[in-house]
This record gives C-alpha cells, sequence and structure tokens, in this order.
C-alpha cells in the first residue's frame, strides 16, 4: 500500500507503508477517502512541529472499511464501514475526570501526534469508530469529521429554533456551521471575503454577504430589527472577525469562538460589558456530535456532495495544500487513499 509523507519543509513524498497489525484494542482500516483541512496546511507551513515525528503521514478526516480487529474488540468486523474520531484522550486528568475527554489536558490528535489516514491502510484505537450507515456513500463518509465539529459548534451555542445567527467565516467549517445551523430551524447570515466560497455558499441557500462590500452589523441589525444577532460564530480566524464579533450580538447574545489564531486577536471587551454578551469556545467534538453528524449526513439534509470540490490521489496532496493556500477556487479536498 501507498501512503504520502510529510518530510518537513513543505515537502511531500509518496511511498510505500507497511500496514500496521492492530494490537489488542485497535482496529485497521482500509481508507478510502481522507479530506484536507486547515489544520494540515498548518502542519505543512511548519507549525506545531515539536509534535511531528517525520516523516509524518498527515490526515484525520476519513472514511473506510475494517479490514482486521486487534484481541479484545468487540461490536466491529471485517468489512464494516466506519469514521473515525480522531481524539485519543488519556483518561487521567481533570479534563478527562469531569467528563470533558475531547477537551483532555493530555489530548493526543490522531493525524497530528500519532499517524494519520493519508495512507491505503490505517490503524486506530476502537474506542475511535463511527459505523457510517450503508446509505452513505465513502465519499460524503470523509465528511463527517468536519460536520461534527460544526454539529457541536452550534450545541455548544445552544442555538434555538427560531434564532438568528451570523456567521463570520465560510470555509468548510463556516459553511457547515451556517448549514447546521439552518438544519436546526435559525435564521442564518453568514461573512465571506473569498469570490468563489461566496457564491458556493448562495448556491447552498445560504444568505451570505462579502463583508468588504456589505456593513455586516448594520445587516444584521435591519434583519433584526434593531435588536442584534442571537449567537455570533467566529470561524475566520481573522482580526477583522474579532473585531466584527463583539458588534454584531444582541444583549445577552452569545458568542463561539471555533477558529484558532495564528496570533492573539485584540478583542473590543467593552461590548462585553455593554451588553452583558457572554463567550465561549468550542473544541472538536463529542461521540454525541459524530453521531449527529452521520445522522444529518445520511438522511441527506447537508448537500455534502456540493462542498467536496475536488478529489485527488495521495500525489495530489502537495497540489491541494498549493491551492488551498492560494485562497482560490476550493471548498474541501479529498484524497482518494486505495487505488
Ligand atoms: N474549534 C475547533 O476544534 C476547530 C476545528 C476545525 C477548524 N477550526 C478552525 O476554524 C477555522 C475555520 O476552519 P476552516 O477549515 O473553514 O478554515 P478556512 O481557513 O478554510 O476558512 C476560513 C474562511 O474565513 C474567510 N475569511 C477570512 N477573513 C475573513 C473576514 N474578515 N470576514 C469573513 N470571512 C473571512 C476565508 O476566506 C476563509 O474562507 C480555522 O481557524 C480553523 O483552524 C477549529
Ligand atoms: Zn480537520
Ligand atoms: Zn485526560
Amino acid at each position: 500500500m501507498q501512503a504520502v509523507f510529510f518530510e518537513g519543509n513543505r515537502t511531500f513524498r509518496v511511498g510505500e507503508s507497511v500496514a500496521v497489525e492492530p494490537e489488542p484494542g485497535q482496529v485497521q482500516i482500509q481508507v478510502a477517502f481522507c479530506g484536507i483541512c486547515g489544520t494540515d496546511l498548518h502542519l505543512f507551513h511548519g507549525a506545531m512541529a515539536h509534535r511531528l515525528t517525520l516523516p509524518h503521514v498527515m490526515g484525520h478526516e476519513m472514511s473506510g472499511t475494517i479490514t482486521a480487529l486487534g484481541s479484545g474488540v468487540t461490536g466491529w468486523k471485517a468489512g464494516d464501514r466506519v469514521t473515525v474520531r480522531p481524539l485519543d484522550p488519556c483518561g487521567q486528568c481533570p479534563a478527562c475526570a469531569a467528563g470533558h475527554s475531547h477537551i483532555c489536558h493530555n489530548l493526543k490528535f490522531i493525524g497530528i501526534d500519532t499517524p494519520g489516514a493519508l495512507q491505503g491502510n490505517w490503524t486506530v484505537p476502537a474506542h475511535t469508530l463511527h459505523r457510517l450507515p450503508d446509505s452513505l456513500a465513502l465519499r460524503e463518509g470523509a465528511m463527517v469529521e468536519p460536520v461534527a465539529v460544526a454539529c457541536h459548534d452550534v450545541r455548544m451555542s445552544d442555538l434555538k429554533e427560531g434564532e438568528f445567527a451570523a456567521v463570520i467565516g465560510g470555509g468548510p467549517i463556516g459553511i457547515l456551521v451556517a448549514l447546521v445551523a439552518q438544519a436546526r430551524g435559525a435564521r442564518v447570515v453568514m461573512a465571506e471575503v473569498n469570490a468563489f466560497r461566496l457564491q458556493l455558499a448562495r448556491d447552498l441557500g445560504i444568505d451570505a454577504i462579502n463583508p468588504l462590500e456589505t456593513d455586516l452589523p448594520q445587516l444584521v441589525n435591519e434583519r433584526t430589527g434593531g435588536a442584534g444577532a442571537d449567537v455570533v460564530f467566529e470561524v475566520s480566524g481573522s482580526q477583522a472577525g474579532a473585531d466584527t464579533m463583539t458588534k454584531l450580538p444582541r444583549t445577552r447574545g452569545r458568542i463561539v469562538v471555533v477558529a484558532i489564531y495564528g496570533e492573539a486577536p485584540k478583542v473590543d471587551l467593552f461590548r462585553f460589558f455593554w451588553r452583558e454578551l457572554k463567550l465561549s469556545g468550542a473544541r472538536v467534538y463529542e461521540p454525541e456530535d459524530f453521531e449527529l453528524a452521520i445522522e444529518l449526513a445520511s438522511a441527506g439534509r447537508l448537500p455534502l456532495t456540493k462542498l467536496i470540490t475536488d478529489v485527488l490521489p495521495l500525489a495530489g496532496l502537495e497540489e491541494a495544500m498549493h491551492r488551498m493556500e492560494g485562497g482560490g477556487a476550493c471548498m474541501k479536498i479529498l484524497v482518494s487513499c486505495t487505488d
């Protein structure tokens, strides 16, 4: 089988890799598709280098079929179609003890701290598995992980039917937050600066604007009778997004920070006092977010195929990185991992 190895210094190499026999409690999966996300792009740019053992296999947004089981694994068999929730918590720390193992103090993110899915065969702990129903194609199955991020973000916001949400940033995560919020019965406006992504969002039925052309705070005021948004999601990771997020909520409105910032942004704390705002963060997902993501995806309630703009072979990973960093005409790029 083949794998694509990151060798540091913005370089990948496709080569042979040996399938890892599953140890007790592990399963081996034949990987069908693996999505590339912003985190992989950050790794490509040299971020989190201290966490990688080079050469490193990236990838954590995948779908596939079980090929082998280690001893002690129950409830699964060869041939089962699965996706992986790529978190390996320690089970010992205060966060784990409090039931928040997805934000474990010693969390291992599978695909960063350990080898990832951009290879023909991948061996992972069985506790990470989620079953994909037959009705869900494996291409869409590789989208479950980012959908679960969006499900977690919306759940953390406590967004209710009929409420008004503003989403800043229309990359794969922002668009999915908007779609999951709409599926929950919320009214949504989304801001995105990239013309291709703006148009794609509009084609998917999202009320999307370019904040460089339309005054977003003014628009939110108009749409809410001067009240402001019930919930604001900051999903752009930009200083401009952090500047705007405090201008949009109603009194006692909620801001959810999903984005990861290269540099700590400035935030206008005055607005928190003035409007009694609440700010929370949202990080990855919990098992119930994966289950909801699979349910929404397999019920056809999310237009996932339209978000997949490219499917490339393993050898196309470097090209995928260049396309993503160009901020051009792509949304979610998948890699086909098995010939
Ligand atoms: N909380 C988590 O666990 C988690 C999980 C996945 C991703 N993330 C983070 O969430 C963010 C979004 O992820 P993504 O994969 O969609 O990333 P992305 O970089 O593809 O999307 C960000 C989008 O924001 C847009 N943007 C930039 N400045 C803007 C502005 N001023 N106004 C409006 N839009 C603007 C960009 O054009 C881009 O489309 C990233 O910061 C990512 O690191 C967090
Ligand atoms: Zn990801
Ligand atoms: Zn822990």
